[in-house]
């Protein structure tokens, strides 16, 4: 017999279409064009691209390819045909936007909070992903679900990131100290939601 339709399942899944389109998609493409030079900087990023004319483009442009693949790869779970190569893709974007991250967190002129909080990230976004592929090498599939959805919670920080510091802006609150709680806060609260929620990431992923 065919499984009654959950309405809170299929709101859940309307408002993370909607999350993907709405703010995703927006914040992805604009990185693009800032790694790619055709959309300005703020003051800051653009001193710090001068110091790293490398590596921060290197890491603008993978980790927003990254951001934008992630949902990709996540909806194409069931067809291995996509899923396979798309999501080696996407582990190579985090694997340089992570590994690049590093350096500029290092190298920025931001608030040690806030290169502090970049810096872990980094670590664990590379973590994440190491401990899904051996998941996935072992054959253990619902972890490796699980490690994969933790990373992409990690990569979102980049979208609530921004909320969090252009709310602050549009408010005239405190920039240095809420930019400096935004680069912790915006990935581990969704990193919290996935990792203490293990059944609504599989009621996401079901069918
Ligand atoms: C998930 C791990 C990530 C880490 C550890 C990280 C780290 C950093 C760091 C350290 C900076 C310099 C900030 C400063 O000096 O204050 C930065 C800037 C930037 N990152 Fe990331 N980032 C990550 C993910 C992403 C993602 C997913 C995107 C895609 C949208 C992205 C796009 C950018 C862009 C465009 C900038 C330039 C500044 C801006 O536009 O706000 N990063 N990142």
């Amino acid at each position: 017999m065919k499984a009654a339709p959950n309405p809170g399942r299929f709101a859940l899944r309307i408002a993370i279409l909607s999350l993907a389109l709405v703010l995703i998609i927006p914040i992805g493409v604009v990185a693009i064009g800032s790694g790619l030079g055709v959309i300005a900087l703020p003051y800051q990023m653009f001193e710090l691209a001068s110091r790293a004319p490398v590596l921060f483009p290197a890491h603008m442009l993978s980790s927003a390819l990254a951001l934008l693949l992630a949902p990709i790869v996540i909806a194409a779970r069931k067809h291995p045909k996509f899923h396979r190569p798309l999501g080696r893709l996407l582990g190579v974007f985090v694997v340089i936007g992570g590994l690049t991250a590093l350096p500029v967190a290092v190298m920025s002129h931001s608030s040690i909070a806030a290169r502090a909080g970049f810096f872990v990230q980094g670590v664990v976004w590379i973590s994440l992903l190491g401990a899904a592929l051996l998941a996935i090498r072992q054959r253990n599939i619902s972890r490796h679900a699980q490690l994969m959805v933790a990373m992409a919670a990690v990569t979102t920080g980049a979208v609530w990131f921004r909320l969090m510091t252009g709310t602050a802006i549009i408010l005239e609150l405190p920039f240095e100290p809420i930019y400096g709680f935004a680069a912790w806060a915006g990935w581990m609260l969704p990193l919290a939601v996935v990792t203490f929620n293990p059944r609504l990431v599989t009621a996401v992923l079901a069918r």
